[in-house]
């Protein structure tokens, strides 16, 4: 495994046992990977295996065959648990699910103390990453009382004062407003391109998308898509096969094209169709 890769999947299969309808495939032939400091978004519709991929990324999940290696560690040895672990870390959908401590600090400091690290070097963690995500302000408030956007910011300190390399977000802004989403989104993206934190958001809010490096759309349990924002945007009728729908603006350029006008399809923001219609 070359040393800019911090994941990789090979020929990844992932098999649930289900009760009423016996085994099922949620994951399939999965080759994937994914570069040091990359930004990835997955996408795909309800059902198609993106939080099972997710759980492979940190080792919650083994492969039923196939392999996945994290940081060239592989997951379906149990030594390399911890380490991996300690590379990937998760945030979850339900923030309320992610507090466990009566004030921010405390929670923020949950996942340095059962590292057993010592008091000053946790407060020193708690503050740095309280900093990185904007709520240094909030230090002794009880996080319940917190909005939504204001707990994932919360959760996602938590995770980076075990100073992961890399940081899996399954669908974090679901159950946000605008506001929120927003707030989570510039957080992740920040992370990102000033941190160096590898980044891999699951979303189904396809402009979350549009600022990743690389997109990977599943259909099925298998890669159905894959490729840079301005590739796979301006596939709208095959998102649309797929259940998806082009972020706003790509749809609008889409339709500009088939109407006539003179422009590039892989036009994603805004300030990209205004300069271009302006010319
Ligand atoms: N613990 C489980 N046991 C059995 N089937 C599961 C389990 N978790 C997920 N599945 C099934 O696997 C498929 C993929 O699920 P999931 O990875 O959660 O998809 P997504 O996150 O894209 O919505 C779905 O059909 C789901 O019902
Ligand atoms: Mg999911």
């Amino acid at each position: 495994m070359s040393p800019i890769e911090i994941i990789k999947a090979v020929g990844l299969g992932h098999r649930y046992e289900k009760e009423d309808e016996g085994e099922f495939w949620a994951l399939r032939e999965i080759n994937l990977s994914i570069k040091r400091g990359e930004f990835v978004a997955i996408l795909g519709p309800n059902g198609s295996g993106k939080s099972t991929l997710a759980k492979h990324f940190n080792a919650l999940l083994l492969p039923t065959c196939g392999e996945l290696y994290v940081n060239g560690l592989d997951t379906k040895d149990e030594n390399n648990h911890w380490q991996i672990r300690q590379s990937a870390g998760m945030v979850f959908q339900n923030p309320d699910n992610q507090i466990v401590a009566t004030t921010v600090e405390e929670d923020v400091a949950f996942g340095p103390e059962n590292l057993g690290l010592p008091a000053s070097e946790i407060r020193q963690r708690v503050d740095e990453a309280l900093t990185i995500v904007g709520m240094s302000a909030y230090k002794k408030h009880a996080p319940h009382l917190l909005s939504g956007g204001q707990k994932q910011r919360v959760a996602i300190a938590g995770v980076l004062a075990m100073r992961p390399q890399c940081l899996i977000l399954d669908e974090p802004t679901a159950m946000l407003d605008p506001r929120g989403r927003r707030e989570v989104l510039e957080t992740v993206t920040r992370l990102n391109k000033e941190e160096g934190i590898t980044v891999i958001l699951i979303t189904h809010f396809m402009e979350e998308a549009v600022a990743a490096d690389r997109i990977v759309i599943l259909e099925n349990g298998s890669i159905a898509l894959i490729g840079t924002p301005q590739e796979i945007f301006p596939r709208v009728n095959e998102l649309q096969a797929l259940g998806l729908a082009a972020p706003p603006i790509a749809e609008l350029v889409n339709e500009l094209r088939l109407a006539g006008v003179d422009l590039p399809p892989s036009i994603l923001t805004v300030d990209e169709l205004v300069e271009q219609l302006c010319c």
